[in-house]
């Protein structure tokens, strides 16, 4: 048997870990595994490599990606996915492995589904943001870097009787602020699944201050607004307000996993190379209640991220 294996879209912490993982077992069990570079690139150009245990030594720590990633936009053509089915086939590849975000694992199901590929998919996105999986690979990592960043803000802005807009990643999800913002102690944190009431922030950051509470950090999701923007905003309403604005940016992409995010990365590994052997194609795998399971990528796409509800009420009442 032999398969491909390619990381797509943002790169994530633990995506090493995860590559070797699916080498490793795949190996042991006498699969031939082809590492596509660049993602789905790499099947359109050509650029594959075989993956070997050597290949895969002294990668574990490591964030980034090994065989580079990329958002390829000839594969999210109809024309590019046929060149790729063509060149999978031409290469007498029985399955693909995708370790990916929502586009990367989307482009495994077309894969499958306009030309039946047997695509299977791993969840790796510092964003958090597949519904069907109450975990991704490189989330536990970014939230970790947040935290240690709010740490540090929390001492300077202490010193200064300052409040620190933190602005964090997540594109359209709040998971990376609000699990960072409650592990930080935030004194607000803003996701963009709910509403949010500026007067209400700047409220509380004068309430804090009667208190004697002179330095606050607000979390900001990037799906809500620019830091700069939160920041002009309370100043209309707080105009003297020492305020300060940090954007995380690329730091939360970076840096050596976990150990959530390496357990996960090889649990999830081993269940896409069985789903292989098995002989399955178009399915995803995840973690629901502390249990690796699988299911049809179609249906794993169509269903949409909620915000964890309990978290988000203790959010509140720890923030006043
Ligand atoms: O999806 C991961 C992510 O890091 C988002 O949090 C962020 O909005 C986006 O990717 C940045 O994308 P790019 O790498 O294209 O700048």
């Amino acid at each position: 048997m032999r398969i491909g294996l390619l990381t797509s879209g943002g790169d994530a912490p633990g995506m090493n870990a995860c590559i070797r993982a699916v080498v490793r077992y795949a190996i042991y069990k006498d699969i031939e595994v082809i590492g596509y570079e660049r993602g789905y690139s790499g099947i359109i150009n050509d650029t594959f490599k075989p993956m070997e245990r050597r290949s895969v030594s002294d990668i574990l720590h490591r964030g980034g990606t090994i065989i580079k990633t990329a958002r390829c936009e000839e594969f999210m053509t109809i024309e590019g996915r046929e060149l790729a089915a063509n060149k999978l086939k031409k290469e007498k590849i029985d399955a693909l492995i995708v370790i990916g975000g929502d586009g990367s694992i989307t482009g495994a199901n077309l894969l499958f589904i306009e030309h039946g590929i047997k695509t299977i998919g791993i969840p790796a996105t510092i964003d958090n943001d597949l519904a069907y999986t109450d975990y991704s690979i490189g989330f536990d990592t970014a939230v970790n870097t947040v935290v240690s960043a709010i740490n540090n803000l929390r001492d300077t802005m202490t010193s200064h009787d300052r409040v620190c807009i933190v602005e964090v990643m997540g594109r359209r999800c709040g998971d990376i602020a609000l699990y960072s913002g409650i592990a930080g102690g935030a004194e607000a944190i803003l996701i963009p699944e709910k509403t949010y009431s500026i007067p209400d922030i700047c409220n509380n950051i004068n309430n804090n201050y009667d208190r004697g509470k002179t330095s606050d950090i607000i979390v900001l999701a990037e799906g809500c607004m620019s830091a700069q923007q939160l920041s002009v905003s309370i100043k209309n309403i707080i105009p003297n307000l020492p305020i300060r604005c940090t954007v995380l940016g690329y730091l939360q992409r970076g840096g050596s996993p976990s150990f959530n995010d390496r357990s996960l990365a090889a649990q999830f590994a081993v269940r896409a190379v069985d789903l292989v052997l098995e002989g399955q194609g178009g399915r995803t795998v995840g973690i629901s209640s502390n249990a690796i399971m699988d299911m049809e990528m179609s249906k794993a796409l169509q269903m949409c991220k909620q915000v964890n509800e309990k978290l988000y009420s203790v959010a509140k009442i720890l923030c006043l």
